[in-house]
């Protein structure tokens, strides 16, 4: 693995002992091992640039490279303006890299901050049914594809409310609900909690949580800024100015926060 991936030989380390699978070596061609889980989510050396009037292009994205396997939910974390949205973007197909090589499984869903960006149809029923009308399916396929994924979030038994009577937290249940009933494979997760109160946010948290662990097949990318979600992760990513500068289970990512921490502390002689 390449050591630029670290901020230090100790987070390295950290990064070796815990359950990562994927090898983010450049030049091979595959990124995992003979033990590997799936791999649902992978950008190697991904870059995104825009222009700007006062120089050719502004970096926002630099270097990055991650995975995220199967059956698992991971974390991106960091500072504001750090890159993570811009990260998701790219990862969700909705932004091009300017360098770099990804491969998200499919179907993906992109869920945004906003509750009130996604939710589209006037009851919890037809708006989790909305996205189906692609798949030529019956109505008795639409009724019991929406249940299951209603279920899975915790939701079937708001199935005929009318959407303005839910909460937030319900909210953005429902639109992941959307998601699962089209066969998401992968679910890319933008700060859903930051309007949402304590029981909203563990809501919505175990509902993806719910999703990712009970098949395998569901891969999630949550990015947040509240670390007491961390709890709920398999792994996270912690970004710096446009780069991944850690990654690695969650032990490792709470120590290696408690480092920054500490040296912060430090640096102010507090
Ligand atoms: N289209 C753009 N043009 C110029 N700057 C941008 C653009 N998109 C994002 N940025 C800048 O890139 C940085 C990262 O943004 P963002 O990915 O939204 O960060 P985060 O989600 O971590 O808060 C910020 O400084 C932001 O202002
Ligand atoms: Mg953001």
């Amino acid at each position: 693995m390449p050591a630029a991936l670290f901020s230090s030989p100790a987070a390295a380390g950290a990064l070796a002992a815990s359950s990562w699978r994927c090898r983010l070596g450049v030049g091979g061609d595959s990124l995992l091992d003979n033990t590997a889980q799936a791999i649902s989510i992978e950008g190697r050396r991904l870059s995104f640039s825009v222009a700007s009037k006062h120089s050719a292009a502004l970096p926002i994205l630099k270097d990055c490279s991650l995975c995220v396997p199967a059956g698992q939910l991971w974390m991106l974390l960091g500072l504001n303006g750090c890159g993570k949205s811009t990260l998701l973007k790219v990862l969700a197909g909705l932004l091009k890299p300017t360098e770099g090589t990804l491969r998200v499984n499919k179907p993906k869903s992109f869920v945004f901050q906003n509750p009130d960006h996604q939710v589209v149809m006037p009851t919890v029923e037809a708006d989790v049914a909305f996205g189906l009308g692609k798949f030529h399916l019956t109505p008795d396929e639409v009724k019991s594809r929406v249940s299951v994924a209603l279920d899975a979030v915790g939701m079937l038994k708001y199935s005929q409310r009318p959407i303005q009577t839910l909460s937030g937290g319900q909210k953005q249940r429902v639109a992941i609900a959307g998601a699962l009933a089209e066969a998401c494979k992968v679910l890319l997760l933008d700060e859903l909690t930051t309007f949402l109160d304590e029981y909203d946010q563990l809501g919505v948290i175990k509902a993806v949580k719910n999703c990712v662990s009970s098949n395998g097949e569901v891969a999630a990318l949550w990015v947040t800024h509240r670390l007491e979600e961390l709890k709920y992760a398999d792994g996270a990513f912690y970004m710096e100015d446009g780069r991944i500068v850690m990654h690695g289970d969650v032990p490792s990512i709470i120590e290696f926060l408690q480092q920054k921490q500490a040296n912060y502390i430090e640096h102010f002689n507090l």
